[in-house]
This record gives C-alpha cells, structure tokens and sequence, in this order.
C-alpha cells in the first residue's frame, strides 16, 4: 500500500513488556473501533491480531528499554483504522519467516508456533512489516 493515509485523529499508548499487557491495549482498540463504527466481526478480527502483534513485540522485541509503543490511527471517511505496534528489540526478517504447516504440527514433527503472523495477514487488509536491528514496526490496516 503506496497510499499516504489520512486519518481525523491518531491516539497513542504504551505498555510495558510483560504478560497479559496485551489486554489493554485491545481494550483501547476495541473502544476506538466501536466509536469509529466497525461492525461487530470486524472488530474482532481487529482485536486477534492485535494481540498477535503486541505478544510478539512483548516475546520477540525484548530489550532494555521493555516497553511497546502503540499508535492507533482513525479515519471515519472512508472508516479505517490502523494500529502500529513498535519495539525497539533486534528485529528480524520477515522473509525468512517460514509459513507455518498445519500437517507438520499436527504430525508433531514441529514446535506449534509460527502462527501469530500468518492470523494478522488473514485478519487484516494489510500488513506493513519494517524492521532493523535497532526495532521492529508492525502495522495493522482495517478497512470498514
Ligand atoms: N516484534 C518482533 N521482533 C523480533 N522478531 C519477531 C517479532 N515479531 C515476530 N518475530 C519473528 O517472527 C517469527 C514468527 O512470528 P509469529 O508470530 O508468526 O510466530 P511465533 O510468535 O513464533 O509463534 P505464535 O505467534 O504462533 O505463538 C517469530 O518466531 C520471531 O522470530
Ligand atoms: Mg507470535
């Protein structure tokens, strides 16, 4: 996605990196979301990946600093809400993520991880992926 979004009103929040912070921010993001409009499947959908983004930002983008930082950005013309999820860990390479085998794991010959990513694509209309050694930006585009 090329296009420059517009948004009416951008909202931000941090967490820190312990467990179960998720849960607020899909508070907050379920509350944006139902004053923006979204119906009610969308903003479940909007909620699981979420948690998928802030969860790895909290397993995978440790580092000293052990805070997330969340940017939710709203437009109600045309209705859209992006949610940036960043972490200043070391990063990794998305390319290199190897797409999860549901006949592996149900034959056990591998870990059953590997999914959070594969449940934000599918959730989503788009998701923009930017990491370097110094962080990683996720952000989650839904469209109403
Ligand atoms: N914020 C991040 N910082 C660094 N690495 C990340 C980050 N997010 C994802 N990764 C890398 O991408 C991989 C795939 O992420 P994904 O969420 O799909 O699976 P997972 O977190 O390993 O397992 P699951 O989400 O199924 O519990 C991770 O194992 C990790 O190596
Ligand atoms: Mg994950």
């Amino acid at each position: 996605m090329n296009e420059k979004l517009k948004f009416d009103a951008i909202e931000k929040m941090t967490v820190p990196m312990e467990p179960n912070q998720e849960l607020q921010v899909i508070e907050r993001a379920e509350k944006l979301a139902r004053e923006l409009g979204f119906d009610r499947d969308s903003i479940d959908e909007i909620k699981l990946a979420v948690i998928e983004a802030v969860i790895n930002a909290i397993e995978h983008g440790r580092n000293a600093e052990r805070i997330v930082y969340i940017t939710f950005g709203l437009s109600h013309q045309p209705l859209r809400m992006t949610i940036t999820i960043s972490d200043s860990g070391a990063g990794f390479n998305p390319d290199s993520v190897r797409e999860p085998d549901i006949r592996e794991k149900i034959n056990k010959r591998e870990r059953k991880r590997g999914w959070g990513l594969k449940i934000m694509h599918s959730l989503m209309d788009d998701v923009i992926i930017n990491s370097s050694p110094s962080g990683t930006q996720v952000t989650l585009i839904k469209s109403g």
